[in-house]
Parts: structure tokens; sequence; C-alpha cells
């Protein structure tokens, strides 16, 4: 049977542009999604759907609205706009991007309740809810935060506990108030729906649901077990509705009452792949209904009590056909230099000034990668780390073997590969490829299907090992001298690059985009698993013509990480989330800070293009003879010359601080006659308007990245 996989992310709140948190969670996925799609059941390829879609209901949305004077529909589809540029930034390759806030999900989980309530599953009681008493409004559970009943932790929200993930009422909060107002709230009663999870039959299906052997990691089993209980005296009532106003799908039959929003989320999972579906022409329940398919959400683990008690209940009862086949994948959170990130503060790192900085998507994917592994475990960024790590696997291990090899072949061979190979090179491709003769690549396969990506990686890193001692003991760039060795320098060569092809192979579900150009410089168009085994290995690429090599991929340059963490990172939340609280303070009047010189007349765009900037690299520099002010610039601009220019900057800078720096000139200035030589152009710093007040002179340097000549505009 050919495994059919629906499989998405948790459906990030559309208050919010992405984090970093986001970004390892989608890596992770996209990285299962794309080795499984590489797989084949008994020679058909695996059919994998993966879907995602914005969390739009809920208070924070509805109110975030308000404030911008827009609807919250208006709202979402303002955050949707600015998914896709992360999305292919780091390429996740979702299926499709949709909403909770859709006609499929209305109809899915109004039918979800139906049948809930059909089955006696649904109750209703009245009971008190936070009431703010002097914003005259029933609170969400977002609006009130306290100090978490389990843990203790202070500042949680209403809902669920960051800091230790339990799931609890707002009522039980300790020490509770509004978010709008500070006041403590009030209880008032109100009319509210629930799921009766404390029904006996919750109880006995989560029990039997949960231990069923393979299905969640272990950590998981005791972590629910225990909200479980023994017996189940631990599952409370879930409320699932609230009071008007709230951004939401109705209640059937209940007027003025709403699904709270962790409702209608998860089933926004099945509203994107029936949308998904009916565009390509799918049988939405035909693939739920194939007992070929699987549903695999991965989330973090502050969301698990959603995920894991409520939803599996709500599909069970609803008799949704796949609850068999669900799985749910949990991984710990990122952290950046081992600061933990909440939701709203995001970290240091902006997944944006991450692709700004033209740094390589492919070294985050594979440096998440190479720490995931199938626990629920927290995972660290560090910069230094990250450098390291990238530098010696990605290009000192891996780039180096074709870097190494590939340019014989095309200046000795043609761009031919050998047609046969040498027994020793046979040899040292198995001794590669397989460990105490088992095939590596199963055992890698093994690895990237159950979310073990560090260990895959770490003996794919083995293969490339074993490949660069190969190449180190035949020396290519030896045997390339001498003309009687020809013969054996196509073997070496080709060996190496059978073997980089394996390697590119199997990383491609890491990097994607990599594996792409292999593809083309191999002048191979078929990147498929099924090369990784036996004889094909070597058939496909024996005697094959490849085209030129170009480089693959740079190492990173330290500075680039230094920039990334040098000014705080992009609002995690969107602007028109968080107001800051600045933003709402009265506007203070004008008044330059001491020391800033008064705006220059304005002028229009055309003004400012008259004027060529570009980035120049400081080749040399030099004192002037007989000048306390001057130094001597040597300046590249990337136009086959060298400049000569003279700069008032001997009192901040020594010659050799600046020899091999960029900055930025004015390189249309006409060329001016000095005393000391010509000064062709200038170069720009910047200087506070009174000397006493703000000191000093600073040369501009560009981000890492610019290189001279480029214009600057
Ligand atoms: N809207 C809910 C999910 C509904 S699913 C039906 C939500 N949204 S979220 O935007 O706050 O989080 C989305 C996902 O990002 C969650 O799986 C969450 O665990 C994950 N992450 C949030 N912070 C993270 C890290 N620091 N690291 C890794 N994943 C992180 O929860
Ligand atoms: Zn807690």
């Amino acid at each position: 049977m050919t495994r059919k996989l629906f499989v998405t992310t948790a459906l990030p709140y559309a208050n919010a542009a992405f984090h970093i948190g986001h970004m390892m969670e989608y890596i992770q996925a996209d990285i299962w999604v794309r080795f499984q799609r590489m797989q084949a059941d008994g020679g058909k390829q695996r059919e994998v759907h993966f879907v995602c879609a914005d969390d739009t209901h809920g208070t924070p949305i509805m109110i975030a609205a308000e404030k911008e004077g827009i609807t919250p529909q208006e709202f979402v589809a303002k955050i949707a706009a600015g998914r896709q540029q992360y999305l292919d930034g780091f390429h996740i390759a979702f299926d499709n991007w949709y909403s909770t806030d859709s006609p499929e999900n209305v109809e899915l989980s109004q039918g979800i309740y139906r049948k809930l309530r059909d089955a006696g599953l649904i109750v209703t009681k009245t009971v008190d809810r936070f009431f703010d008493p002097v914003k005259g409004m029933f609170l969400a559970d977002r609006n009130i935060k306290g100090e978490c009943p389990k843990c203790g932790a202070k500042d949680q929200y209403g809902d669920n506990c960051e800091v230790c993930g339990a799931a609890y009422q707002p009522t039980e909060l300790v020490n509770p108030f509004s978010v709008f107002t500070g006041s403590t709230p009030i209880l008032k009663p109100s009319e509210q729906y629930f799921f009766a999870l404390s029904d006996p039959r919750c109880y006995t299906f989560l029990k039997e649901w949960l231990n069923t052997p393979g299905r969640l990691q272990s950590e998981m089993v005791n972590k629910v077990s225990e909200w479980l209980g023994e017996a189940g005296e631990k599952l409370a009532d879930w409320d699932i509705s609230r009071d008007a106003p709230y951004f939401g799908i109705p209640i059937p039959d209940a007027p003025g009452k709403f699904f709270y929003v962790w409702l209608d989320a998860p089933v926004g999972y099945l509203a994107s792949l029936k949308n998904y579906c009916s565009k390509n022409g799918m049988d939405f329940d035909a693939l739920l209904n194939d007992p070929a398919t699987e549903q695999v959400h991965f989330i973090g683990k502050d969301i698990v009590s959603f995920h894991l008690l409520f939803w599996p209940a709500m599909l069970n009862f609803a008799q949704h056909p796949i609850i068999d086949k669900l799985k749910v994948n949990v991984h710990g959170h990122l952290t950046v230099n081992n600061e933990k990130m909440s939701k709203s503060r995001g970290t240091g790192i902006s997944p944006l000034r991450y692709l700004d900085l033209k740094m390589n998507p492919e070294w985050l994917r594979y440096y998440i990668a190479f720490k995931l592994n199938a626990k629920v475990e927290d995972l660290d960024f560090n910069g230094e780390d990250f450098v390291a790590r990238v530098n010696s696997d990605l290009i000192g291990k891996y780039v180096n073997i074709a870097s190494r090899c590939a340019g014989f072949i095309a200046k000795k061979f043609d761009g031919k590969l050998a047609a046969t190979l040498s027994p020793q090179a046979q040899q040292w491709i198995s001794r590669a490829l397989t460990n105490d003769g088992a095939e590596r690549q199963a055992s890698i396969a093994h690895h990237f299907e159950h979310r073990e990506f560090g260990k895959a990686l770490r003996e794919i890193m083995e293969i490339a090992d074993i490949t660069n001692q190969y190449v180190d003991e035949n020396k290519p760039w030896i045997l390339a001298k001498d003309d009687s060795k020809i013969a054996e320098l196509h073997d070496v060569c080709t060996a190496a690059l059978i073997l980089f092809r394996q390697l590119t192979i199997l990383l491609s579900p890491v990097l994607p985009q990599v594996a792409a150009r292999v593809s083309e410089f191999l002048n191979d168009d078929s990147i498929s698993w099924a090369d990784t085994t036996g004889d094909a290995v070597y058939r496909t690429m024996l005697g094959r013509t490849i085209g030129a090599y170009s480089h693959l991929m740079t190492r990173v340059d330290a500075k680039m990480v230094d920039a990334l963490f040098d000014r705080p990172a992009a609002p995690a939340i969107a602007a028109p989330a968080a107001a800051p609280a600045a933003a709402l303070a009265p506007a203070a009047p004008a008044v330059r800070d001491p020391g800033v010189e008064e705006l220059a007349p304005e002028i229009k765009i055309d003004d400012f293009t008259k004027v060529d900037l570009r980035i120049a690299k400081i080749v040399n520099c030099e004192h002037v003879d007989g000048s306390d002010k001057l130094l001597r610039l040597t300046l590249d601009v990337g136009e086959g010359r060298l400049r000569n220019v003279f700069s008032g900057i001997k009192s901040a800078y020594k010659p050799e601080e600046l020899v091999g720096k960029l900055t930025v000139m004015v390189a249309n200035l006409a060329p001016r006659k000095m005393k000391f030589g010509v000064s062709e152009g200038m170069v720009l710093c910047a200087s506070g308007d009174d000397e006493k007040v703000n000191p000093g002179l600073y040369l501009l340097e560009p981000w890492p990245g610019a290189q001279p000549g480029m214009r600057i505009s």
C-alpha cells in the first residue's frame, strides 16, 4: 500500500509576523515532507499533502483590528500577505496556505460540533466569567494574566502556561488582572457550552489512544497520562463558547455565542486540506477515508493539551475516519543563545533580517536539522556554533569534495566521467556507503522517517569524511601533474563525484536548492532516493558528461552573524498588532537633540540620483607627509583602476585600521587638485553639529555582503 500523508504545521496566529521559532517548526516539517516525497512504496511514489493556514479567530485579533479601525478580515489579510516571503525565503514548500476564517472551516467546525452534540457530549452550564468592570466587557482568556495555577509562573495568560504547558480556565489563575486596565476582574454569570470531557467515554478513548504503541513520543504519553489522572478524574469539561463580541464562528442554534478559537483552529487543518483538494480536483472525503492516509501534525510543546486531549477526542466522537492514523509530533522550542523567547517578544533573530543580510537559508536549515532529534527538547541557536557547524560540515566536508575534483574532469577529460572504475575506487565507494556491511542509506532513511535528523546528518557526514580521506590519500592535484597518471586521476575524480552525488541525494531534504544546482552541474535531472542503493549508485554516473562546476555555497562569515544580532530584530509582532506604549503617549513638541544639525532644504529624487554613491574598498591607507588632518586612501570601486582620495579623518582613524574595509564614496565628484595631489572623490563620514556635544568622525561601513562598485540608492 502506498502511504498517503496529510502533513501540517501548527497554524500561526494571524496577529504577528513569523519569528525564528516558526521557521524552525516549518523547516523541521518541510525536511520530513521532502524526505517522504522522495520515498516509494512498492515502486509507487508516496503521496504527500503539506498544508497550513492562518489561525485567525479570537479576541486579540479583534482588538488589534479595532485599534487600527479596520475589520478583523482586513487585518488578517494584511498579515497573510506577508507570509510568502518567509516561506519562499527558507524553501518551505507548503502545498496550500489557507485561513481558519473560511467557509470550509465554518462548515467543518459546525459539522463536528453537531456530531459531538448528537453523541451527547455537549453540555451547557451557567458559569461565572471574568468581566472587566472598568472596560465593561467579558474578558477572553488572553485578556487576563496572572500566576499559573499549576507551576506558579508569573505573567501567564488565562488559557495555558507557556512555562509548564498546562491548560486551565482563566478563573483558575492566581492574582488575575485585566490586560486592558490592570484592574482585578470580577465574576459575572453567563451560559456557556462545554465539550463534556469528563464523560467516561472520553477517558476510555483517550487512555487507549495515548497508549497505542508507536503513536506518541514517550514524554508525551507520560505528560498526557498525568492530565488524565488515574481514572479520568482530572479531566474537566472544556468550555468551547465565547460571548459576543467575538471574531469567530457562530455556534449553531446558540445566538450570540461563538466557538472559542481553539475549537475551530485545529479544524483549520482539515479546512486547508479541503480547500486544497477542491483546487486540485481531489476528493477530500475519499482521501480521509482511504486506509492508506495518515494525518501528521507538527507542533510545539506549548500547545500539546489542545492537540493530545481535545483534538483527538473531538475527531473520535465526530467519527473522523482517520483517528487511528493521527500522529502528533511535538518539538521543543528554539532558544537563541539560550534565551527563551515568548510568543509576543520573539527573539534576537529576525528571519527577514537573516534573508536581508543575504545569509544562505540552507545554512539555517542544515544547522537546525543537525540539532534536531525526535525528543521534546529545546534547541539552541548559538552564533559561534552555527558558523563552526556550517563551515566545517557543509563547506569543509561536503562542497569541498566537488570543488577539489570537478575542475579536473572539465579540464582534462572534456567533462566526461570515467566509464569504468578500478577495483580500489569501487572498494572506497562501498566503504563510504556501508557501515558494518549494511547500506547507510537505509539507516539514514530510518533516521529521517523518525525525525532523528541530527543522527541522519551525522551519518551522512561520515560518508563525507571517508570521501575526503579517499581524495586526500589519492591527491588528484598531484596526479594531474603527471601525464602517466591520467587514468588514475580520472578514476579518483569519478569515484569522488559519485560519492558527492550520493551525499547530495541524502542531503536533499535539507538542502533542496543545493540539490537542484548539483543536479544541473551533474547533468542529472533525477535526484532520486532510489539511486542511493545497489547498482544505481554507479550506473547513472559512469561515462556521463557533466556540466561546469560553479561554487555551490560560500562559507558563513562570522561578521554576518554579528550583524544578525547587532540590532534588535524587526518587531516580532507586526506593527498593527502591538502599538508600542510610546506610540500611544501624547506627542511631544519637536525639539532636536543637542548637537544635531538642522535639516537641509527638501530635494527631489532627481537631485539625489545625480550623486553617484558607490561601495569602495580601502585597499591602502597612509599618512600624508606635511598634513595633520588628511589620510591618503587608495580605493577600489570595481572600475579596474584604483582611485586616490584624500580625506580629513586623521584625527579619528589609524591607517592600518582602515585597510581592507569597505566604505561609501561619492564616485562622480569632479577631481580636485590639492597641495598633496589630485583627490578623485570623497568618502562619507558622520559627524555632529557641535563637536563638544557630539565629538568624533565616523566613517560609513556597509553591511556584510556589499561588494566594491555597488551603487547606493
Ligand atoms: N495558533 C496556535 C496554533 C493553532 S494549531 C491548530 C499557535 N500559534 S503560534 O503562532 O503561537 O505558534 C505556532 C507554532 O509555533 C506552535 O507550534 C508553537 O509551538 C511554535 N513556536 C512558537 N515559538 C517557538 C519557538 N521558540 N521554537 C519553536 N517553535 C515555536 O500556537
Ligand atoms: Zn505553569
